[in-house]
């Protein structure tokens, strides 16, 4: 099947998955019903080109050509799972490229001289317990059993419960040393989450921008809770200057945020926000809100960070709020490996003049916490808006197509040779 038809057919059984009908963005969160579905569907692909699937001891999905144990595979996919109203793109676009890749390469009637497998690595996002890259974080050895096992969603579920519900071992997770050892590179497509591509042009056949980059580095990032504790009271008869009142504090901290990231030339972000008790006519007795913050390297992260950890502090003894911070996850800054991502360069620009380019981002990935036990490398493809963790994230059909075939080069350069 050519790979546009093999990515279109793949594509359309993965849209409905998870939709919801009035904000049309995805809730495919670790665990639950459409994750389950969109597992089916991985699945469901594996069998139907006759390649070996298995479920690693994290949950991560693996679809094999070859023989596993034979060592130096060569690996790619993405993940399945979306953020809450998520795009159809970030993850699925890696994964049904992969697959899509493959029928390309069996139609150009390639012999592999490596094992290749497709993996769909669980939970990247951490929409639903709060930490990004469960999967592949546990697998090499990042997260520990004990704090695993710890997670609990926002209804108070615990990840080992959640796992559980969905008819996975939670005992069973843990580092996977082994596993890691066997493979010789894994190269994930992702759709850009910026317009560094559309926006460049190296004299790609496109015209108007460049439909394909290389990684070069993910910015350090991280997550923390600032929980902001005051006195809940009636918000008809407290006085003003009674009211203990952590709301202001926090949005002051929010400010602060934003004053910070431009100073630094960074990004800080609260996306995410609990009040307790949550009740039009009640003083808040607890605001607690989650901080993304990113930067171009540590000492910039941790300026920002430092600098808007102050300003809450000073906010809250000014209000008589105590205040906590914990930092909840981290990923320090990744360099791409150099000698992948330039065989990858090397490929990609083969029989051509154009220089394919090589940008860096502030997004985290899979590929990014795997960096740290083999060596990885990344594809991105045009994303005209730039728009990424919402619905209206976008990449355009002959873009896709173009990152399908240009998998369909990289794996062959490297599982061929
Ligand atoms: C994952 O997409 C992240 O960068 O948060
Ligand atoms: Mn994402
Ligand atoms: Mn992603």
């Amino acid at each position: 099947m050519p790979a546009g038809s093999s990515f279109h057919s793949m594509w359309r059984e993965l849209l409905p998955i998870g939709r919801h009908p009035d904000s049309r963005g995805y809730r495919r969160f670790a665990w639950t019903g459409a994750d389950a579905e969109c597992r089916a569907w991985f699945k469901e692909q594996a069998e139907a080109r006759g390649l070996a699937y298995e479920v690693d001891r994290n949950g991560n999905q693996w679809a094999w050509l070859g023989d596993p144990g034979a060592g130096d595979a060569v690996v790619t996919g993405s993940h399945l799972d979306s953020v809450p109203d998520g795009g159809a793109f970030d993850g699925p676009l890696g994964v049904v490229s992969s697959f899509a890749a493959l029928d390309e390469l069996r139609g150009r009637g390639v012999e592999f001289s490596k094992p290749l497998a497709i993996v769909n690595f669980g939970d990247e996002e951490g929409a639903r317990f709060g930490l990004a890259c469960v999967g592949s974080r546990l697998t090499a050895g990042q997260l520990t059993v004990e704090k695993a096992h710890k997670l609990t969603d926002g209804d108070g579920i615990s990840l080992p419960r959640a796992m559980e519900a969905a008819g996975y071992d939670p005992d069973a997770i843990g580092a996977d040393p082994d596993r890691l050892g066997r493979i010789g590179a894994f190269v994930e497509l992702h759709v850009e989450q910026g317009r560094a591509l559309a926006l460049s042009d190296s004299g790609s056949a496109a015209g108007s921008g460049d439909r394909i980059g290389i990684a070069s580095a993910i910015w350090p990032h991280g997550r923390w809770r600032f929980d902001f504790r005051g006195e809940a009271n009636h918000a008809g008869t407290t006085r003003l200057v009674d009211r203990r009142d952590p709301m202001l504090s926090y949005a002051e901290t929010v400010l602060a945020a934003r004053r910070e990231a431009e100073l630094a030339g960074a990004v800080a972000t609260f996306g995410k926000i609990t009040v307790e008790p949550n009740g039009v006519n009640a003083i808040p007795s607890l605001v607690r809100g989650w901080l993304d913050s990113r930067a171009e390297d540590q000492e910039r992260l941790d300026a920002v960070v430092g600098g808007i950890e102050n300003a809450a502090r000073e906010y809250a003894a000014a209000h008589g709020i105590e205040l906590d911070v914990v930092r909840e996850s981290f990923t320090p800054v990744v360099e791409f490996d150099h000698a992948l991502r330039d065989e990858l360069a090397r490929i990609l620009g083969k029989d051509t003049d154009i220089t394919v380019p090589v940008l860096g981002t502030g997004a985290g990935h899979d590929a990014g916490i795997l960096s740290g036990s083999i060596p990885t490398a990344m594809l991105f493809v045009r994303n005209p808006t730039g728009v990424s963790h919402s619905p209206a994230e976008f990449a355009a059909e002959d873009d896709c197509v173009a990152g399908v075939l240009a998998l369909a080069d990289v794996l062959e350069g490297l599982a061929c040779r």
